[in-house]
């Protein structure tokens, strides 16, 4: 029993030689995504932003790596990159809808109307755009989707309106694509991070504080019953366990992960 964190997990051997789409690959939780896909043998197609650091990407050894740059919240990006996909593989098994974006920290009244189209337009339509182009590739054979939505996608939180809606969007969607595409063999889950080690907290932290961003992660991982961060890992195997036949009977969840922070 630990309550540090883990970062291996047993790899089902199923795995190897499927094909997995993550967005958001470049760093965070999506590159330790695509690291744990890589461990478990699967083909992995890479999408992030033009100019993204694609080094990290290729360290991780997956076989035959597509790298895909484009846009989650375009449309025409996505239907690019679903063509490069069956092309290059023929199949998609599983799609991670994982890049996102915070939006600009403050009270509610202060929040621009550009912040929250901006925000709603990368976290909201981009899952709304994977969850449709993904989908359609996955007819036929199913598949497994996973959400990265955030605690903030099951609870009200603070200071960030337009990353709440975004993530509680994100929770909404994945249980109506669930309903809808069971019949399809398609399951879609979403997972709810609390906090975790990635540049994307850092620099919220940085802003909150730019003299002292400790004191914000001591603020905030003293409301974490276990009292950390997560690491990036710690939620890549959940999202391998939900892209895996390991959770052949899930969907339609939204499932904390969370060092017991919702149960607080
Ligand atoms: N880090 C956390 O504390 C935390 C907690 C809960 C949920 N999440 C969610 O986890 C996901 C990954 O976050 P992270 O912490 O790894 O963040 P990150 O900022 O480290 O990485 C996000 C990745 O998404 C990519 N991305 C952003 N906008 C994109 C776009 N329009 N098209 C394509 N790629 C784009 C970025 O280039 C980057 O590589 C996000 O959806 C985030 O909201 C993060």
């Amino acid at each position: 029993m630990t309550t540090t964190a883990s970062t291996t997990l047993p790899i089902p051997a199923a795995m190897a030689g499927r094909v997995a789409l993550v967005t958001g690959a470049a760093r965070g939780i999506g590159l330790a995504t695509v690291q744990q896909m890589a461990r478990a043998g699967v083909q992995v197609v890479a999408f992030d932003r033009p100019g993204s650091p694609w080094a990290d990407v290729r360290a991780a050894g997956a076989p035959g790596l597509l790298e895909a740059e484009g846009d989650v919240g375009q449309g025409s990006d996505w239907e690019r990159v679903i063509q490069q996909t069956l092309q290059r593989f023929g199949r998609l098994d599983v799609l991670v809808n994982n890049a996102g974006v915070s939006g600009a920290i403050g009270p509610l009244m202060d929040c621009s109307d550009e912040t929250f189209d901006e925000v709603m337009r990368v976290n909201a339509r981009g899952v709304f755009l994977g969850l449709k182009h993904g989908a359609r590739a996955m007819q036929g054979r199913g598949g497994s989707i996973v959400n990265v939505s955030s605690v903030s996608g099951i609870g009200g939180g603070r200071f960030t309106v337009a990353y709440t809606a975004s993530k509680h969007a994100v929770v909404g969607m994945t249980k109506l694509a669930a309903t809808e595409l069971a019949a399809s063999g398609i399951r879609v889950n979403a997972v709810c991070p609390a906090p975790t080690s990635t540049e994307m907290v850092f620099s919220m932290e940085r802003t909150v504080s730019p003299d002292d961003p400790e004191a914000v992660r001591r603020g905030m991982t003293r409301m974490i019953p276990m009292g950390r961060y997560a690491e990036p890992a710690e939620i890549a195997n959940l999202i391998f366990f939900l892209a895996s036949d390991a959770s052949s009977f899930m969907t339609g969840t939204a499932i904390p992960i969370d060092g017991g922070l919702k149960a607080a």
